[in-house]
């Protein structure tokens, strides 16, 4: 019996060593192709400053970007548990094993919410669910900041973007007219890490009344 258990042990932290191995090869070649995320990381700095209080990332994957967030009380949250296994063992935060749509999170308890790379892994239907349950976890007056993949336009970049597990790459402007039903967009602009595309979108939920939410300007600066 103890033998069996051993043995049962053994096997499980080799498939386990084995999870690591391919989470750490696709990690480091999206390090590589997105320059190590140089620029979601300014973003991350631009729009959040020093932030402190709750702060939730929405489909976190292995919970790098928490360590943008020294002085905040950093909680990520990825529909993938052996991720957030990974996320666990190397990162500091909080981080939960659920679906975006329904994470379980108290009502009004993030000061700043953001996403990376989220939307283009869910269907249309789960896009507006995820804005639904940030619009509820969100404070009144708290920041929103989504770093969205382009849809690909050249060869090349559609060449690599179909290496990309989520792969339901969608125009800036639907964003724009989603995210305007649930939150104020303040603004928007592009960034490029590296061979990547994105759109930033920086939102707000009003200070009073939860409804109302729309959009101030979605002006998509030309693409370089
Ligand atoms: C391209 S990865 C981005 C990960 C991380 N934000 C980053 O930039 O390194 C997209 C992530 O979204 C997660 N995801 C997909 N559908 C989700 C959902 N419905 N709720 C939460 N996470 C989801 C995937 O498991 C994956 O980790």
């Amino acid at each position: 019996m103890l033998k069996f258990l051993l043995v049962e042990k053994r096997l499980s932290i080799t498939v386990m060593k084995l999870h690591d191995v391919k989470i750490r090869i696709i990690f480091f070649l999206r390090f590589l192709l997105e320059f190590g995320f140089v620029e979601e990381k300014k973003v991350l700095s631009k729009e959040f400053g020093d932030f402190r209080g709750n702060i939730v990332d929405i489909g976190c994957g292995i919970g790098n970007f928490s360590s943008c967030f020294p002085h905040a009380r950093y909680t990520g949250v990825d529909i993938d548990p052996n991720l957030i296994d990974y996320a666990k063992r190397n990162y500091r935060g909080i981080f939960l094993a659920r679906p975006g749509e329904e994470t379980g999170l108290e009502t009004n308890s993030f000061k700043g919410v953001f996403t990376i790379g989220l939307f283009h892994h869910v269907d249309k239907k789960t896009v507006e669910a995820i804005c639904r349950e940030i619009q509820r976890v969100v404070k009144p007056g708290g920041i929103i900041v989504v770093i969205e993949d382009d849809r690909p336009e050249t060869g090349v970049r559609r060449m690599l973007f179909s290496l990309d597990a989520g792969g339901k790459f969608r125009a800036p402007d639907y964003f724009g007219n989603v995210f305007s039903r649930f939150f104020t967009i303040q603004k928007t602009y592009r960034i490029y890490p590296g061979f990547w595309r994105y759109t930033v979108f920086v939102m707000r939920t009003p200070r009073g009344s939860r409804l109302g939410a729309k959009s101030e300007n979605l002006r998509i600066p030309r693409t370089k």
